[in-house]
């Protein structure tokens, strides 16, 4: 039988690290969240880590508040960026691959046709986005500076799931069908653009990525096609049948504290397509037993 290879998942309790945790099942991965091991706390992450030998780290914790990262950027850099630096110094000593993802968010959103993985991030919108940024530049340092540094940087936007615990996550899809429950009416921003993309497919594809042994670097993986958070909110209610009606604003009517970029469109570029975000939407929606 050929030997597994030792895989630690790391923010196994989130809505991405659920559905990675039940994608490498049969790799009897090591599911980790903050209570096993905050990766914060420098010396246990490099204990612990040490310890178990991974072979593969995929790293799927991070401050995703985009709201509360503009009141708390000095905990978003914490573990978005300085933690980052510790986990890839750890891998890089033990051998070990290092997965770790970032966002849309990075970039500033002016560019219509969309952002390919050789386009160089600059001045995101917001806080959430120069955490993760500043967590790429970690990465991109330790590539200059340590030989043979093996990781994978994925660029992902508009989460939404899991599969596997379909209704314990926040997420936009879960908004939408809390307030249509509440409200006969609602307003949905309708000029920011971007790609929706299922945990589910993004776990599936990584898993991909990994094991046909792509080179190393940054990928970019979404669902194809991209909409508005208007349209994306419609397609949920016309998919569930629900009765709310959704009419298109513009951002500067609904009240935020995070500036959102107004095009963070992921051009995939590398890897093959995975399937549209209307396809991966209606099997969510069935994981919630909505329809
Ligand atoms: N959500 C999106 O729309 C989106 C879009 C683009 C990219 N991404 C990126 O995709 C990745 C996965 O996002 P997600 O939405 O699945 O995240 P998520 O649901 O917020 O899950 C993150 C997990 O990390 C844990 N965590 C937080 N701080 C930690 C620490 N110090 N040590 C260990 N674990 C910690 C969280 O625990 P607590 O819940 O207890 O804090 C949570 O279980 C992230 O890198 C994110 O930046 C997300």
């Amino acid at each position: 039988m050929k030997k597994k290879n030792k895989i630690l998942i790391l923010g196994a309790k989130g809505m991405l690290g659920s559905d990675l945790c039940f994608i490498f099942r049969k790799d009897k991965p090591i599911c980790w969240d903050i209570k096993e091991l905050d990766i914060t706390n420098k010396k246990e992450v490099e204990k612990k880590i040490k310890k178990l030998k991974p072979e593969i780290v995929i790293n799927a914790a991070a401050y995703t508040d985009v709201e509360k990262a503009e009141k708390e950027f000095f905990l978003a850099k914490k573990i978005n960026a300085e933690a980052i630096k510790t986990l890839a110094k750890i891998c890089a000593k033990i051998d070990a691959i290092f997965v770790h993802y970032s966002t849309d968010y990075v970039f500033d959103g002016k560019k219509k046709n969309g952002y390919q993985e050789k386009d160089i991030p600059k001045n995101p919108v917001n806080k959430y986005g120069l955490s993760k940024l500043l967590g790429e530049k970690v990465i991109e340092n330790c590539k200059l500076k340590i030989k043979n540094f093996k990781h994978y940087l994925i660029r992902t936007s508009w989460l939404f799931g899991s599969k596997i615990e379909p209704t314990k996550h926040k997420n936009f899809v879960q908004t939408i069908l809390k307030l249509a429950k509440e409200k006969k009416e609602i307003k949905v921003v309708n000029d920011q653009f971007g790609k929706p993309t299922y945990t589910f497919d993004l776990a599936k594809a990584t898993k991909k990525l990994l094991f046909e042994k792509k080179p190393f670097g940054i990928y970019h993986l979404t669902n194809e096609g991209v909409t508005s958070w208007y349209k994306f909110a419609k397609e949920i209610v016309k998919v569930t049948k629900l009765k709310i009606k959704i009419s298109p604003c513009q951002s500067w009517e609904y009240k935020s504290l995070a500036k959102r970029p107004k095009y963070s469109i992921l051009v995939n570029t590398k890897l093959p397509r995975l399937r549209n975000w209307r396809k991966a939407l209606k099997d969510y929606l069935k994981a919630i037993k909505t329809v």
